[in-house]
């Protein structure tokens, strides 16, 4: 359990992200203040906390050593921003994707906060140069992008402003693994972060494949799930090429000439035109209606695989 002369954690937007957030830094011993401009998220975010963590209780996924009772017990609801923020170690944004009003939320936080505590933001994809420019705690700024779940996906990309102090990317870092998540460092910002940019990439020629007739949306999607998305699960890409040969010299060796002629036959940025739109998206409706029930069902067995996966990959950890 984290000391409490070690402060607390603030979430700052009481949706989706600030809700796993804060079962996160519970669960790693931490006192949590969840914010939130509508008192009524706040309220909705305590029972859904409570439920999930009662139901992780019940089929043994809720992380941490406590139990769901001392977890929930560590966090609260605060609707002032500056007495949640009072004495706080790190603050976690979680308020929507939308560059003016994040920049309203640090401009207000800069004005309140100590010189110690991390500013951090979950933005999925807002530059920290734009996010933090002018502040006069920029030192202290990061971007803590999480992965959505982020419960089950432990992944998170730390993004630092060209003037976030190499202290604050440690300390961020070392919170992360302390909640027992996995960060990343991305050195430098870039559009898409890293996950975004691979995906993105993924996406694209995922594209090309379907629009050029080469298969259909759903053997795409196979060749992921049942292929790549295997090994991946558990390997990235760069370890990948390692195994499948001896060792990265002997691969490059091997196949880099095969890889640069596959590569340059890569067409150009899709389009997404409604036609491809309307092909591609007849191949999911017949597998996942679009409708509000059939997407939260699949959503929810989504989360659940997730779940076990993540149970699984923790027991195959190598010691
Ligand atoms: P959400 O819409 O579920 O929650 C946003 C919350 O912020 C709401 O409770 C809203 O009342 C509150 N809010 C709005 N204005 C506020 C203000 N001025 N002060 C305090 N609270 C305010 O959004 P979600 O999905 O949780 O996203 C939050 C952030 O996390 C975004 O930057 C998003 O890009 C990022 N993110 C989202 C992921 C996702 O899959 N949903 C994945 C990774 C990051």
């Amino acid at each position: 359990m984290a000391s409490p002369a070690a402060g607390g954690v603030v979430i700052v937007g009481s949706g989706l992200i600030g809700r796993s957030w804060a079962m996160l830094f519970a669960s790693g011993g931490f006192k949590v203040k969840l914010y939130d401009i509508e008192q009524q998220q706040i309220t909705n975010a305590l029972e859904n906390i409570r439920k999930e963590m009662k139901s992780l209780e019940q089929s043994g996924s809720l992380k941490g050593s406590l139990s769901a009772e001392q977890q929930l017990s560590l966090i609260s609801g605060c609707g002032n921003l500056a007495e949640a923020v009072e004495g706080a170690m790190h603050i976690q944004e979680c308020v929507p994707e939308n560059l003016e009003l994040k920049k309203t939320i640090f401009a207000q936080l800069d004005r309140i906060v100590d010189d110690r505590v991390i500013l951090s933001s979950s933005s999925s994809c807002l530059l920290p140069s734009k996010l933090f420019a002018g502040l006069a705690h920029v030192k202290q700024c990061i971007v803590a992008h999480p992965v959505n779940p982020p419960y089950y996906v432990p992944l998170v990309e730390l993004v630092p402003h060209p003037e976030t102090a190499s202290a604050t990317m440690d300390r961020t870092y070392a919170l992360m693994k302390k909640i027992g998540q996995s960060p990343v460092r991305v050195r430098k910002e870039i559009d898409g972060f890293v996950l975004n940019r691979l995906q993105f990439a993924i996406i694209s020629e995922a594209w090309r494949l379907v629009e050029e007739e080469i298969v259909s949306p759903n053997d795409l999607d196979l060749v992921m799930s049942d292929g790549l998305g295997m090994r991946y699960a558990f390997i990235g890409p760069l370890e990948t090429m390692h195994l499948n040969a001896e060792g990265m010299r002997s691969y490059c060796e091997r196949y880099s000439e095969g890889m640069k002629h596959v590569l340059k036959t890569f067409g150009p940025v899709p389009e997404f035109s409604e036609a491809t739109v309307e092909k591609v998206n007849e191949d999911m409706c017949r597998k996942v209606p679009d409708d509000p029930e059939h997407l939260a069902a699949r959503r929810q067995w989504r989360d659940d695989c997730l779940m076990k996966l993540s149970v699984l990959k923790h027991r195959l950890q190598p010691q």
